[in-house]
């Protein structure tokens, strides 16, 4: 992709992109983690600045680095992601969710390193805040793009979460072994608020962002002319 001649269709907007997994602490050594990779949501926080926006990525422990005009918030919780997104979502136009936020965190936190009791282990889960849904019914002017991974029903999870979270659009792939998370390639289908459904073939992450957001821009223009 010759990010030089790319269409600056985003030029004056702010946009806000989640990415990676979150880590929730056991104790001081130790966390509950996902297989998210962030590759997905690095790729879009480039393309949208290739594409002219300012943009701000709120980002869980990854592997990944990104371009200096590129403002990027590290966190390493949920509840921290959220109160991230809080604070920097104030003027922005567009949010996209691709982080892989842990479901659950513990209930209470060892404050020293859990020792080994001679028997099985129950570990008390509490849910974590929805970041996306949170965000986007407290600003019901922004436009929220949603991910959906999963390993069946699809696009039948996908619409019940584009519904339930208030989104402008989602994008739903199928996950399982060797496919989705922590790879190169991606396949997803796009489905929107007005009923639009797209299925892109499978493409390299970094040109599957491009599209993306190329249909994020169509779909945000039809609606905010
Ligand atoms: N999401 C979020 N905060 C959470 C959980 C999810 O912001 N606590 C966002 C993800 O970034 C993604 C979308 O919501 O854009 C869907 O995430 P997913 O895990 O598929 O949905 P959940 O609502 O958590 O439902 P479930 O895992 O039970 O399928
Ligand atoms: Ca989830």
């Amino acid at each position: 992709i010759n990010t030089s001649d790319v269409e600056q269709q985003l030029a004056g907007k702010r946009v806000l992109i989640t990415a990676g997994p979150t880590r929730e602490p056991l104790d001081p050594v130790r966390y509950l983690t996902n297989r998210s990779s962030g590759k997905m949501g690095y790729a879009i926080a480039e393309a949208a600045a290739a594409m002219g926006a300012e943009v701000v990525l709120v980002s869980g422990p990854t592997q990944l680095s990104v371009s200096d005009h590129i403002k990027r918030v590290d966190i390493e919780t949920a509840e921290q992601m959220l109160s991230a997104v809080t604070s920097e979502v104030e003027n922005c136009d567009i949010f996209i969710a691709a982080a892989a936020v842990a479901d659950y965190r513990l209930k209470e936190v060892a404050t020293k390193k859990m020792k080994k009791q001679g028997s099985g282990l129950h570990l008390e889960l509490e849910q974590n805040p929805d970041i996306l849904a949170t965000t986007s019914i407290a600003n019901p002017d922004l436009f929220t793009v949603g991910f959906a991974a999963e390993t069946n029903d699809v696009i039948e999870y996908a619409t019940g979460k584009l519904k339930r979270k208030q989104l402008n659009m989602i994008v739903a792939n199928q996950v399982g072994i060797n496919k989705g998370f922590d790879k190169d390639s991606n396949q997803v289908d796009i489905l929107t608020a007005d009923g639009e459904h797209i299925t892109l073939p499978e493409m390299n992450k970094k040109q599957l962002a491009f599209d993306i957001l190329d249909i994020i821009c169509q779909t945000y223009h039809k609606e905010k002319p």
